[in-house]
């Protein structure tokens, strides 16, 4: 019995989500933190994971990271819920919210997980462009907005690193009669959060991650910001335990030694500027303003994906883009100092020679 006659025809049209590179020694292609989890720390996590029962569900409700959580972010327990990671909570909002042929809206270019839920549970998906300089547009983004079941967006923005304002979300917010949610994955290098708005606006809901400036990708861990009530439903939905032991052990661990990721967030930032400005002198480079820890840049009269090919064969992994709005662009996000010299050296080469071929 084949799956093509059962599954569903917006699920075989997906592709499969692959990201190529995984193993490059020069790993700038997934926006992760380059600095890993100190030895020291991962001891500690591991040990407390080791006094812990193995063969016993974990909390179903983990107080102790919520606690965690509530003193890393300021905003009461009650308003906390974590999941395994901020992909879940992106499934779980709108699985909760949408019906089958409901309008889930949000901006292209935007983050993937958006489309691939939306294809997933049958969801007509409403994407307003993204302006010229790949701000938002948020005018179009309130008219389009009035005929969704939810409004989902990025700020910043994976792939642009554009964000939007506090005022721009309390307009949309304070003028939508739909779940406003603001995936806010990046906050931490943006320096800005639209927390300050959860208690005016109840139709406002914020995801974020352990996954970029924590450290924690491989842990799998996130957590929703929003009313209690809005928790509470929204935990219905999510799977039951998918906050594992380990998830919930190393989260309260990494939090409690939070000091220690402000350091690698203002090196993440310094070396995002140095990359930046060596980008912008660079003849056929235009970058983007960026207010994440990647940098999205487009590629005059060169062939971006030969770029991000000739990179690839050095061991240095980039994304490639060449879809509406993101003609001819690659991403980069920022590495250690040796591993973004080691990008702009080889990205210097490949220009030289490409220009080279061009004039020859
Ligand atoms: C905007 C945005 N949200 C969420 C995620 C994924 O986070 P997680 O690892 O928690 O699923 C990413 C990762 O690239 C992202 O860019």
């Amino acid at each position: 019995m084949k799956s093509e006659n059962f599954v569903k025809e917006s699920v075989r049209k997906m592709a499969e989500y692959r990201v190529p590179g995984e193993d490059a020694p020069v790993k700038l292609n997934q926006n992760e933190s380059p600095y890993d989890i100190p030895l020291g720390i991962k001891q500690e996590i591991t040990a407390r994971l080791n006094s812990r029962a193995w063969n016993r569900y974990p909390p179903e409700v983990p107080e102790t990271l919520i606690r965690q959580i509530s003193r890393y972010t300021g905003v009461e327990e009650s308003m906390i819920l974590p999941a395994n990671s901020s992909n879940e909570l992106i499934q779980s909002v709108i699985t909760a919210v949408c019906n089958s042929g409901d309008t889930l809206l949000t901006v292209t270019p935007g983050f993937s997980s958006f489309s691939r839920m939306s294809a997933a549970l049958d969801l007509n998906l409403a994407e307003v462009p993204l302006k010229e300089d790949l701000s938002f547009d948020v005018e179009e983004i309130l008219q389009a907005g009035q005929r969704a079941r939810m409004v989902i967006l990025a700020s910043p923005n994976n792939p642009t690193g554009s964000m939007l304002t506090p005022e721009e979300v309390e307009w949309l917010a304070g003028n939508l009669d739909c779940p406003v949610v603001i995936d806010e994955a990046y906050f931490e290098f943006s320096g800005q959060t639209v927390q300050g708005l959860l208690a005016g606006y109840e139709n406002l809901l914020i995801i974020r991650t352990f996954s970029k400036a924590l450290s924690g990708a491989a842990l799998r861990l996130g957590y929703m910001l929003a009313s209690a009530d809005w928790c509470r439903e929204v935990r219905k939905v999510k799977m039951p335990f998918s906050v594992g032991l380990l998830q919930q052990v190393a989260g309260e661990v990494l939090l409690q030694k939070r000091e220690l990721f402000s350091g690698a967030i203002n090196y993440i930032l310094a070396e995002r500027e140095r990359l930046y400005e060596a980008l912008e002198g660079m003849t056929d480079i235009r970058p983007y303003p960026t207010s994440a820890n990647f940098i999205l840049f487009k590629v005059d009269g060169i062939s971006a994906g030969e770029i991000f090919e000739s990179l690839s064969e050095k061991g240095i992994q980039l994304r490639y883009f060449n879809s509406p709005g993101l003609e001819n662009c690659l991403r980069v996000s920022v590495g250690t100092k040796l591993e973004n010299d080691d990008f702009l050296r080889e990205l210097r080469r490949v220009l030289e020679r490409e220009k080279v071929e061009v004039v020859v």
